[in-house]
């Protein structure tokens, strides 16, 4: 490595939405269960890392849609020294980092995933470049993964595409709490695309972070429960990808959204983040499915905002659904849909 060298990566990151939740961590962000997400696609953070002067003393710019953040700034630089242990050149050099989301900022869609994987990606791109190492693009996503989830731990899914799961499972081959994997299992072809309309309801920040309700599941007097329920659940989503049975997988998607909630409802101090139109939106699409008999589901994050899961073949009337019955409920609509994971750019 030469002084003068720039060193330059791109890439861009989706989201990705779980229908089984990590709720509830261990020390160094090892999950308390095992969770299973969609990879998504419209909805991706792009990064670009450069690097020069290696041996200078570490100096950061961070740039968010071309202007300097400070919150996000001083995030990225903790983020940053957690991985100076596995990325040593980290240590030392002038870095320049800008990212820009695809998705309208506070739109109230969770931007923590695709961000910590594309900044991860791109990290491990300009490990490449500097040691010549990753050589697989086994390995490559591997530590991406594993850098990703030290970040923010639901981000260790967003390497992969399609179908993905973290944490260790009898069910999933080179399952680790570690790093996600993406699902091996033949997928029935009426779940192997999903699509995810994004109903917006409040784009305003949070007022309790997933970080500090991962932290209220510690003494939660139903932890082994929950613990217990997300492996059934984890095993049994697995069991309808493989069948496609819809209506199990519904049962089981809408238990997960509802009981994260209700632990959160149920934690010491209480909290909700739920609004009046969530309840509205989602009980209509239950009566919607039991009057109509299409497929179609909700989920939730840790927010207010509705996420409508349904197959391709009943887009239309799912979409027509949406506009005409749900659209007073939510402020903004961001469709999206399972996709093909991270992209390099640069
Ligand atoms: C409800 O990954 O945002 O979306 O690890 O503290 O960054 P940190 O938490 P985060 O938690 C995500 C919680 C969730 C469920 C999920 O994505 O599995």
């Amino acid at each position: 490595m030469t002084m003068e060298k720039k060193y330059i990566a791109q890439w861009s990151c989706p989201s990705n939405i779980a229908l089984v939740k990590y709720w509830g961590k261990l020390p160094n962000q090892i999950p308390m269960n095992p969770s299973l997400s969609l990879t998504l696609k419209n909805s991706v953070t792009t990064t670009t890392v450069s690097a020069q002067n290696l041996n200078a003393p570490f100096e950061l710019n961070y740039l968010f849609h071309g202007e300097h953040n400070a919150a996000f700034s001083k995030r990225i630089q903790s983020v940053l020294e957690t991985w100076q242990e596995h990325f040593p050149f980290l240590k030392n050099g002038q870095w320049r980092i800008e990212s820009e989301n695809s998705f309208p900022h506070s739109a109230g869609i969770a931007s923590s995933a695709s961000a910590m994987g594309a900044l991860a990606l791109s990290l491990c791109s300009i490990e490449h470049e500097i040691l010549g190492t990753l050589n697989t693009s086994e390995s490559f996503q591997r530590k991406a993964s594993y850098l990703a989830r030290l970040a923010s731990g639901s981000a260790a899914r967003s390497i992969y595409p399609g179908i993905v799961s973290w944490g260790t499972s009898e069910l999933v081959e080179n399952s680790s709490d570690e790093y996600a994997t993406p699902l091996s299992i033949d997928v029935h072809p009426s779940v192997l695309h999903l699509n995810d309309a994004i109903l917006i309801v409040d784009d305003q920040p949070k007022k309790v972070s997933s970080s500090a309700g991962h932290q209220l599941m510690n003494n939660h007097p139903y932890r082994n429960n929950r613990i217990e329920q997300a492996n059934n659940n984890h095993k049994s989503i697995i069991e309808c990808l493989t069948s496609g049975d819809f209506q199990q997988f519904s049962t089981i998607v809408e238990n997960e959204a509802m009981s994260i909630h209700s632990l959160m409802m149920s934690s010491t101090p209480w909290y909700s983040l739920l609004h009046a139109n969530t309840f509205e939106i989602i009980n209509r699409i239950q009566y919607f499915r039991a009057q109509n008999n299409i497929p179609v589901c909700f989920t939730l994050d840790a927010g207010p905002n509705v996420h409508v899961i349904y197959p391709p073949n009943v887009k239309q009337q799912v979409e027509s659904f949406i506009q005409t019955e749900l659209k007073p409920f939510f402020k903004k609509y961001q469709p999206d849909e399972m996709g093909n994971g991270p992209e390099q750019l640069k």
